[in-house]
């Protein structure tokens, strides 16, 4: 059976995507971090390549392969991962945060293996930078997706989210379906604009959502430019 081959209806734009999870460390052997899979941004970054994108994919650590013909760079705290971003979205025509950025890291990380002691313990958390809302405080002519998990009034807060980060639109999805979101190769999500309109799209594949994402993104492109 033939596949017909991909539109190259990106062809001449840079794409910057980020990825998975980040890891916040303690101390040089532990950390937080999340159980990002980070399969839906790598399937936004492979998808936005085969449609001719030059593409730069900035993602935490995961257990997937280089998409082909992507630049890849891996990074492991928010700190970097927002360096890195920055960097990369200097020339970007489109960014996709996929990724799951901590929101907190520890206030001071110890240089060396921390011992246990007796009883409880505490750590100061302090909060990471916005990376989504950084650039969308300088967007310029630059497109900018964000990802969302709700457990609760997903689209109003989702809306929100996308107002206060200056996010084109933010796809939203619930942390309880099964085989969707955190590790599956699905995914059910909602498209969510600043202005609160929405639209719910069925289960699909993420390779599925990443192509309904770059053609929104495409869309929105167009009538910024119109
Ligand atoms: N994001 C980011 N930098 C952060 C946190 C989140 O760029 N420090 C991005 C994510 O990659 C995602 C979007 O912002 O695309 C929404 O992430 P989310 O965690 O839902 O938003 P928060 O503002 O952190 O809100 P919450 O308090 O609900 O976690
Ligand atoms: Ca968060």
């Amino acid at each position: 059976l033939l596949t017909p081959p991909a539109p190259r209806d990106l062809e001449g734009l840079h794409v910057v995507v980020s990825a998975g999870p980040t890891r916040e460390y303690l101390d040089p052997v532990r950390f937080i971090s999340n159980p990002s899979s980070g399969k839906m941004g790598f399937a936004v970054a492979q998808e936005a390549r085969n449609r001719g994108a030059r593409v730069t994919l900035v993602t935490g650590p995961v257990n997937l392969p280089n998409p082909l013909g992507v630049e890849v760079v891996r990074i492991e705290t928010a700190l970097e991962l927002r360096d890195a971003i920055l960097l990369a979205s200097e020339q970007a025509d489109l960014v996709v945060m996929t990724a799951a950025v901590a929101d907190y890291r520890a206030a001071e990380r110890a240089g060396e293996k921390q011992a246990k002691v007796a009883g409880d313990v505490t750590v100061l958390l302090t909060p990471n930078p916005d990376i989504l809302a950084e650039l969308g405080q300088n967007k310029g002519d630059r497109v900018l997706v964000g990802f969302a998990m709700e457990t609760h009034a997903g689209v109003e807060r989702a809306a929100l989210k996308a107002q206060r980060k200056n996010a084109d639109f933010i796809l939203l999805n619930y942390p309880t379906r099964e085989g969707t979101a955190f590790g599956g190769d699905d995914n059910e999500v909602t498209l969510v604009r600043p202005d609160g309109s929405h639209e719910a799209w069925p289960r699909l594949s993420k390779r599925e959502v990443a192509r309904r994402l770059l053609d929104e993104a495409a869309r929105v492109r167009l009538s910024q430019n119109a």
